[in-house]
């Protein structure tokens, strides 16, 4: 390669200028010869960029469209239920706390995920969440089955403080949720919104959604007593056990 190189070197000669050759364009472009349907785009970069655009757009088109037409393209599972109210505000709880940041609620369907976590998740037991809490950063380990995993005291004192429930544990401590009151004030707007996404909450059932909350709520501390805390029934952290001990317990499924 090298001798090739060299003799290929040798062979050539130094042009110090060149001068240039081609003839400038002409300033009127006369088309000549036969003319094609396509010349309507060609010289012409920005009509061929919004065509192409277009073409290129089509095929995404055709995989959208019907997707967003066929309701049965949403897989309702029909024992998939609305939160309740309690379990509603515990879920904006779960989302102004940042908790997804840190655990996911999807397994996938893979066998080491459904061993560790239970049935993996379907796409028909997300339909009323919004926004979906999926993801895939784990740093606590995924919560969509996490519902009856515990009983509500475990959840009480994990929040309070979690290395009292799993030694070692870096999942901060949340001691605000157990002073601050839940803001029942939001609750009629809070149905309201999830009804206008989709969520099939009965007609007028805004009215009567704080005396449900209440109940459920009454109800868990009534239950924490039992194993000696004691906690008013209008504190956030209520909220939140609710909806954790909700979540993945729409479909049955027997854990082996
Ligand atoms: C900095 C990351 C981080 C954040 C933020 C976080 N967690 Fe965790 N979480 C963890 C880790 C790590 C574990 C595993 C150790 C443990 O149980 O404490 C865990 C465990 C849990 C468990 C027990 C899961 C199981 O199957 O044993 C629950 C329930 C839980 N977290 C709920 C929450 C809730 C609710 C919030 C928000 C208020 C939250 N976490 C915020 C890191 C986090």
């Amino acid at each position: 390669m090298v001798y090739n190189l060299i003799k290929t070197a040798k062979q050539g000669k130094f042009i110090e200028s060149e001068e240039a050759e081609a003839a400038a364009l002409p300033k009127q472009y006369t088309p000549t010869g036969k003319r094609f349907w396509h010349s309507v785009i060609e010289r012409k970069p920005m009509m061929l960029l919004v065509a192409s655009l277009f073409v290129v757009a089509l095929g995404g088109i055709f995989e959208l469209i019907p997707t967003f037409l066929v309701k049965s393209n949403i897989p309702t599972i029909s024992s998939v239920k609305p939160y309740t109210p309690l379990e509603l505000q515990g879920r904006d709880i779960y989302v102004r706390e940042g908790c997804y940041t840190c655990h996911s609620q999807m397994i996938r369907p893979f066998r080491y995920e459904v061993m560790r976590y239970g049935e993996y998740s379907k796409a028909g037991e997300s339909v009323y969440d919004h926004p979906h809490q999926w993801g895939s950063k784990r740093t606590g380990p995924d919560l969509a089955r996490i519902g009856g995993k515990y009983p509500d005291s475990w959840h009480f004192n994990h929040m309070l403080d979690p290395t009292s429930m799993a030694p070692g544990s870096v999942m901060p401590r949340y001691p605000w949720l157990f002073e601050r009151e839940l803001d029942l004030g939001t609750t009629k707007s809070k149905i309201h919104a999830m009804r206008k996404l989709g969520v099939p909450y009965a007609e007028g059932y805004e009215a009567k959604a704080n005396d449900d909350l209440t109940a459920q709520a009454e109800k868990i501390a009534q239950g924490l007593k039992a194993d000696k805390i004691t906690i008013s029934h209008k504190k956030e952290i209520i909220a939140l056990i609710a909806y954790l001990q909700r979540l993945g317990k729409d479909i049955k499924v027997e854990n082996k």
